[in-house]
């Protein structure tokens, strides 16, 4: 069996779906492995590293399609909304895809790709279950996003981050707030009392109090009732409009007393909560800095664009979108780590073994020899209404 790894198309994507050191791991299994010409090249990783660990370099990325029996990407079909709809032309039947494919925002791409017969997997869809951890790019790459947020705040913030104590006074550190306290958050909470700020956070589920306690932030508590804000499955639920204004209430006294404010906050399948409205951007300090990571998602704060700088009122607001490829090597391993293991869950004696008893393999499987089989994404597709954007 042949293990293709395209070049990624995505505009501005760096990161590669498999790196030289997962090689071997696949060789090891009987299978092998074709990697397009300098796909790993913005990431660090040149076609002689691939080479030396047993890989076959091809020139183009039809070569890659027309020959491999797996297609390993970061950004599949879906999650690469254009530059995607190419490979769609190059898959053929009983091909298997695998990346994240963001089958609830693009249901028509699932449609597409169903049409070339092809079996596809979306990893935004790996469950959050202890054998899976290995597995879950989506945390892989929010836990990059929340360091690279805190560093993106400290290079706009007019201060450092740490207290300094010199001959010419003492230096107060900064104030962070972070809004959300998941896998980016918890990340971000760490990286910025890294840093030495001095640092607060907050998440609707209470059960994150100690986690963001045992990284020495103050955890903030507000008189709201957040009963029901957890499901079964340990995620946030949707509050309602009328929860998220009094939490907006609430917050406005921490938010204007930070100087930098870090929101990670999101609901599974939702867009994002509006929890910093452009009135409690207006009673921050000039020079205060707010990094939204949901932007891509509708945004935590009112005033984001995805992807732009905003001033208002000397604040400034960024709403980065594609993080994780800001820091394409590392990120690289991690996602290379977590697919390369999601793949060989699949193979047994050297061939694919679709067992569907396997929660992690059925919950990602969208496409099935060309057959739509992942309820979700074909109730959202005959609806028409697709789910808000998840970042990758
Ligand atoms: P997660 O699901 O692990 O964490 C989200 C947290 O938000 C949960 O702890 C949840 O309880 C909390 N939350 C929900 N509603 C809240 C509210 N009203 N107030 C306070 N907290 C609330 O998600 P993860 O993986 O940490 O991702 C966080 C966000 O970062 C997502 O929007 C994701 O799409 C985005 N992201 C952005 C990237 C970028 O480059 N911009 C890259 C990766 C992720």
């Amino acid at each position: 069996m042949i293990i293709g790894i395209p070049k990624e198309t995505f505009p501005g994507e760096r990161r590669v779906a498999i790196i030289p050191a997962a090689v071997p791991s696949f060789t090891k299994a009987g299978l092998e492995v074709y990697v397009e010409l300098g796909a790993g090249d913005s990431a660090g990783f040149p076609d002689s590293a691939y080479q030396k660990e047993g890989a076959h370099i091809v020139p183009s990325h039809t070569e890659v399609f027309k020959n491999a029996d797996v297609i390993l990407q970061v950004r599949a079909v879906g999650a690469n909304p254009e530059a995607g709809r190419f490979d769609i032309e190059l898959m053929r039947q009983d091909q298997i895809i695998i990346g994240f494919l963001d089958p609830l925002t693009f249901p028509e791409s699932v449609k597409e790709i169903s049409e070339k017969g092809v079996t596809a997997f979306a990893l935004e869809l790996i469950p959050r279950i202890s054998r899976a951890q290995s597995m879950d790019a989506l945390s892989s790459m929010a836990s990059i996003a929340g360091y690279k947020a805190v560093l993106l705040a400290a290079e706009r913030l007019p201060k450092i981050f740490p207290m300094l104590m010199t001959a010419a006074g003492t230096i107060a550190p900064a104030r962070v707030f972070v809004v959300g306290a998941g896998v980016a958050g918890l990340q971000a909470i760490a990286t910025s009392r890294r840093l030495g700020a001095v640092v607060e956070g907050y998440d609707v589920r209470p059960a994150v109090k100690q986690e963001v306690e045992s990284l020495g932030a103050k955890f903030i508590e507000l008189p709201i009732d957040v009963t029901g804000s957890q499901d079964t499955g340990g995620y946030a639920k949707a509050l309602g409009e009328e929860f998220y204004r009094r939490q907006r209430e609430m917050m406005s006294h921490v938010v204007s007393r930070s100087d930098a404010v870090i929101t990670t906050a999101a609901v599974p399948g939702k867009k994002a909560p509006i929890l910093i409205s452009g009135e409690m951007v207006s009673g921050m300090m000039p020079g205060s800095v707010i990094v939204d990571l949901a932007a891509e998602r509708g945004g935590n704060c009112e005033l984001v664009h995805p992807d732009e700088i905003i001033e208002e009122k000397g604040v400034t607001i960024l709403g980065p979108v594609n993080l994780p490829s800001t820091v394409p090597y590392h990120a690289s391993q991690l996602y290379s780590k977590n697919i390369s293991t999601f793949l060989l869950n699949l193979i047994k004696q050297g061939r694919m073994n679709i067992n569907l008893d396997d929660v992690i393999i059925r919950d990602t499987l969208i496409v099935q020899n060309g057959k739509i089989v992942h309820p979700r994404s074909l109730e959202i597709y005959k609806e028409g209404v697709a789910a808000p954007h998840i970042n990758k």
